[in-house]
């Protein structure tokens, strides 16, 4: 199955709600409201959104009514680069094919517009769900856990204390990926399952789709760092390198970290095979992100 033309229907969905469900540029203070839509607006793939809409339609709901919990998803994900891009963290210039926010802005804007995005996802889930109080729990609950200290907060933070290490083990490494990238992964996934009412074992299954997925996900990030070129990326490469980084490529090598990202793909794409209903979509879009860096 080609993912591609769904993939491109959910996009537009997506990004038709994300800008309804998003303060308009001009509220006050609009240097606020412009930077936080400066960079939700310049595009990326649209990943954890997508997710979250296919979970949805996997497990029998409308996607239309994941719509609040994908914006929200993309909220925290774009709040997260624009301050992982900070001079204090990675020190990047350019994100999304444009200038980074602290560039393109200020610093003290770019920490408050990833703030600003942070606040504003819970705003959504709580306002957008108020009808069904249950719901409204279980979402923000599981984005605040995968945005939480432990899991993306967590992963950033050894991220960082990775760089002054030289004995950082595989192990270190794998605690960094799970936390700091599969977490959100896994929680776009059960999002889109908890908004169509899904029960436990399935959630549980989805939750493992996304882990694996996420692994994949930022193995292939940290090849793409070490072979692509900054048109394809949209983003500064060779980073990782010369930052002295904890990545798949500095601690395997590169055949190494292809593989691993082949395993993780194969292992995401069995627990989506044994969610009830048809995956088709969910399977094609997990084997293409682990292509892209062919
Ligand atoms: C970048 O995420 C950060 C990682 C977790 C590797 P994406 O590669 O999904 O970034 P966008 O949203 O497409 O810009
Ligand atoms: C993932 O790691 C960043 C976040 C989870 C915010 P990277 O630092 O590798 O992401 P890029 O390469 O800057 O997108
Ligand atoms: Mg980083
Ligand atoms: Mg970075
Ligand atoms: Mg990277």
């Amino acid at each position: 199955m080609d993912p591609a033309p769904l993939l491109a229907r959910h996009v537009a969905r997506f990004e038709a709600a994300l800008d309804r469900l998003t303060p308009p540029a001009d509220t006050r203070p609009e240097r606020l409201h412009r930077a936080m839509r400066y960079s939700l607006e310049a595009g990326g793939k649209r990943l954890r959104p997508v997710l979250c809409l296919a979970a949805a339609e996997l497990c029998g709901a409308a996607p239309e009514d994941a719509l609040p919990a994908a914006v929200a998803l993309e909220c925290v994900h774009t709040y997260s680069l624009i301050h992982d891009d900070l001079p204090c963290l990675d020190n990047d210039d350019l994100r999304r094919g444009r200038p980074t926010v602290h560039r393109a802005f200020d610093e003290a804007t770019a920490l408050l517009a990833g703030d600003a995005l942070l606040t504003h996802a819970f705003v959504l889930l709580s306002t957008a769900h108020a009808d069904r109080p249950g719901l409204a729990h279980a979402l923000i609950r599981e984005l605040a856990d995968a945005a939480g200290s432990r899991r993306l907060i967590g992963g950033q933070m050894e991220d960082v204390l990775a760089e002054k290490r030289a004995d950082v083990t595989a192990a270190d490494l794998e605690f960094i990926h799970r936390n700091k990238t599969a977490a959100m992964l896994e929680a776009s996934l059960v999002m889109g399952g908890l908004v169509a009412g899904t029960p436990e074992p399935t959630l549980t299954a989805l939750r493992r789709a996304g882990e694996h997925l996420g692994l994949c996900f930022q193995i292939v990030d940290d090849v793409l760092d070490a072979t692509a070129d900054q048109a394809t990326l949209g983003k500064t490469p060779g980073k990782d390198a010369r930052a002295g980084k904890a990545t798949y490529v500095s601690l395997h090598g590169l055949e190494t970290a292809r593989r691993l990202a082949a395993e993780q793909t194969e292992a995401a794409v069995r627990e989506l095979a044994a969610v009830p209903g048809d995956s088709a979509f969910l399977r094609a879009l997990v084997a293409s992100l682990a292509r892209r860096d062919r």
